[in-house]
Parts: C-alpha cells; structure tokens; sequence
C-alpha cells in the first residue's frame, strides 16, 4: 500500500518537490495574470491595458535604462526594491477596488517591511515607476502618479488635512523627484516637472519646471 509519509521522507528533498513548486509558481504567476489582466482592463475609465508581468518588465527595462548600477535584468528583478513593492501594490491595489481594504492593507504593509516602500493600495500608479533605492518612500492614498516617473529613497508624496478627499499629490508623466523630498497636498506636478533633493513642494510646479528649496520655489522653467 502506498504510504504518503514514507513517499515524503524517502523523496521529499529531490528534484520532485522543486518541480512541484516550481510548477505551482508558474500557476500562481498564471493566474494573478489573467486574473489582473482581464479584471483591471474592464474597469471603468481605463484608458491603458493592463499587464501584471509586462509591466513588470517594462519597469525592469526602465531601471536598467536608467541606473548605470544596475548590471542584469536578474539583479533589478531579485535585488531592487521598488519591482516588488510595485508587484505586491498592483496586487493590493486589485483588493482595494474591489472593497476588500483589510487584505489590500496587508499586502501594502507586507511590502513596507519587505522594501521599506510604503504606497497605499488606494493610489493610482502608471507604469514604469522607477523608485531608486527605495527605503522610506511614503505614497498616500489619493496619491496619481502617471507614466515613466522616478522617485528617489526618502519621498513623500503626502496628505493634508483630515478629510477624506483628494489630498496628495498628482504627478503627470515623466516627473522625478530627488531623494528626500516632500511633495505635500493636492497639487500637481506637471509633466517632465523636477524636484530637487530635499525640497517641500506645496505649490503646483508647471510642465517642465524645475521646484528647489523649502517650500520649493521655481527655478527652471
Ligand atoms: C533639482 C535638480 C534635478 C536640479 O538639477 P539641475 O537642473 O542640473 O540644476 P543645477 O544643479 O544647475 O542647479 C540649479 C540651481 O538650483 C539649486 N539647487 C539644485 N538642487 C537643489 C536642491 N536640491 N536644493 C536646493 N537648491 C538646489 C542650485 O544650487 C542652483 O542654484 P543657483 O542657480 O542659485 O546656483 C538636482 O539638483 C537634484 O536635486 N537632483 C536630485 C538628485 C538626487 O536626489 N539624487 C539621489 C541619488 S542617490
């Protein structure tokens, strides 16, 4: 007769239990893919398609475009923060629009321990955000980030006020905001916008323009 535990203790640590997982990685992959790809494309107002792992690798593509430190598409997958803090927030961010905020909020706070990136499944996030070195990056609830934008470490694109309305910032395509810096409010920062290292943004910064200082103040235009 066929015993399970003998089977497991004789066979438990070859190459069988590696295809196992192997093969209920590559499930779980299919799955979250078709589930986001198809749930996230018929939303209402979307004007992108979706795509959990291609966007993912359009993300990769980005960093090593961007990042002379970054030598293989294996390192920024496995070693750099913001992959998967953006991975588990697409995840979460799935569970938040569909009412579920208790699950939504862990995967969130999963991610804030794993990469110390914290964005709340609430945001709004385009793809190919790049956040380098990632460590205390704050992004708050009604927080719009567009396409191809760059956050450094030590960003917060934080709230005002106590209610529940629009009150963070909305960043438009292409924006990069330099390590440290705080982008306060609801205010926009236009398209290909800057912001420097440490600045307090509480004003909206125009299309192409350069914000410095505390509170920033424009100086390229
Ligand atoms: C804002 C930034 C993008 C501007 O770069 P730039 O267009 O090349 O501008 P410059 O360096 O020529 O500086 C222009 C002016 O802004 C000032 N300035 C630049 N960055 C500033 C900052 N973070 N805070 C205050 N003033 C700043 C400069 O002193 C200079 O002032 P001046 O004209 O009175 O001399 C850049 O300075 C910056 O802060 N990048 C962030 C980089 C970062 O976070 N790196 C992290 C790597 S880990």
């Amino acid at each position: 007769m066929w015993d399970g535990t003998l089977f497991f203790m004789k066979y438990g640590n070859n190459m069988c239990t590696y295809c196992v997982f192997l093969c209920g990685f590559v499930l779980l992959a299919f799955s979250i893919e078709i589930t986001y790809t198809l749930s996230m494309n018929n939303e209402k107002n979307t004007k992108r398609k979706y795509s959990f792992f291609k966007d993912g690798a359009y993300n990769i593509r980005r960093t090593i475009s961007l990042d002379p430190a970054a030598h293989s598409a294996m390192e920024v997958l496995l070693l750099y923060p913001h992959i998967k803090a953006i991975g588990l927030y697409r995840i979460a961010h799935w569970f938040w629009l569909r009412n579920h905020t208790f699950i939504a909020r862990w995967f969130s706070n999963w991610a804030r321990h794993w990469t110390g990136i914290e964005i709340h499944p609430g945001a709004t996030i385009g793809k190919g955000l790049v956040i380098d070195h990632g460590m205390g990056v704050v992004i708050g609830e009604t927080t719009i980030i567009g396409d191809d934008c760059q956050l450094y470490h030590g960003v917060t694109l934080g709230g005002t006020g106590a209610v529940h309305v629009k009150r963070h910032p909305t960043l438009e395509d292409g924006v990069y905001v330099g390590a440290g810096a705080k982008c306060l409010g609801n205010i926009t920062l236009g398209r290909n916008s800057k912001v420097g290292a440490n600045s307090v943004v509480l004003k909206d910064v125009p299309v192409n323009a350069t914000a410095v200082g505390m509170p920033a103040r424009i100086i390229i235009k």
